[in-house]
């Protein structure tokens, strides 16, 4: 479906591939060094090589499979290393996207859509259009003619101008994916800041504010959650002993199961 929405893009392009479970992409450790010294992360795996394959690219074209109800979890895995992306953020971010995911089962992709989102939330790029289509075997979405036609529209969404979302979406990021809360309380999923769901003139009005924590934004944002991450380590360094303590306390309560090698 990549290969066939880059045939349907009218402008001259090159499309490189690139499959992310070809890669050694280890899970992030949360240990922040990439914040502070801004070089990455420190790792010894291939993430430099994603992304800066990431950053070459002019425009963006991401697929994924359904795996149990959301994205596979490659997706996931790579998203986890997000921190170190701030530090090649002005190469990285505002590329123009598109996004493809695939179920087997119609209704079934669960978050898939939404973890899709998730990435180019995360990479501040443009969502220009993403799209679910369903298919279980290898290939076998292009038994169904209608599937070169979502080809046909995300090639030309990825360098035309942006639909405006149809149906309710969150007034802050576009989201279309909901967590109803007590009374008329919801939270939008993408951007998970939470708001009202209210009935006017037979219409229903959805506003979602602003929180103080809007970190996958806009670049103003995200730096500001950047700038906050910082200071947790500021934080962490300074109570590091207390925590220790903390630690030290049930040090001894468990029999670890380890992996036989
Ligand atoms: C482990 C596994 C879990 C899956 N879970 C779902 C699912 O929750 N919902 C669904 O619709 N399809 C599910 N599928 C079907 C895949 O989404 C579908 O076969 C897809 O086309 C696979 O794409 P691929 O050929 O690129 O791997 C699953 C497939 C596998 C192998």
């Amino acid at each position: 479906m990549v290969k066939e929405i880059s045939r349907q893009i009218s402008e001259p392009h090159q499309l490189t591939l690139l499959r992310l479970p070809d890669f050694d992409i280890r899970y992030c450790t949360g240990c922040y060094r990439c914040l502070i010294k801004d070089k990455g992360c420190v790792l010894r795996d291939d993430l430099s090589t994603v992304l800066a394959s990431i950053a070459d690219a002019d425009a963006l074209i991401f697929a994924v499979p359904t795996y149990f109800m959301s994205a596979h979890s490659c997706l996931k895995v790579f998203l986890d290393r997000g921190i170190s992306f701030y530090g090649m953020a002005d190469r990285l971010w505002g590329k123009p996207a598109v996004g493809l995911g695939i179920a087997g089962i119609e209704g079934k992709e669960g978050s898939t859509l939404l973890d899709i989102e998730k990435l180019f939330a995360t990479i501040l790029a443009k969502n220009k259009m993403s799209k679910i289509i369903y298919g279980a075997l290898p290939g076998e979405v292009m038994f169904n003619e209608e599937n070169k036609q979502v080809a046909a529209e995300l090639a030309r969404s990825l360098f035309g101008q942006k639909k405006a979302a149809k149906g309710i979406c969150c007034p802050l990021c576009g989201g279309k994916t909901f967590r109803f809360l007590e009374e008329n309380v919801v939270r939008c999923m993408l951007c998970s800041d939470a708001g009202t769901l209210t009935v006017k003139d037979d219409r229903l009005v959805l506003d979602i504010e602003v929180s103080e924590h809007a970190l996958l934004a806009n670049k103003d944002e995200a730096l500001k959650h950047r700038d906050w991450l910082l200071g947790m380590v500021a934080r962490f360094k300074e109570h590091k002993d207390q925590l220790k303590e903390v630690a030290a306390e049930y040090a001894d309560e468990t029999l670890w199961i380890k992996p036989k090698r």
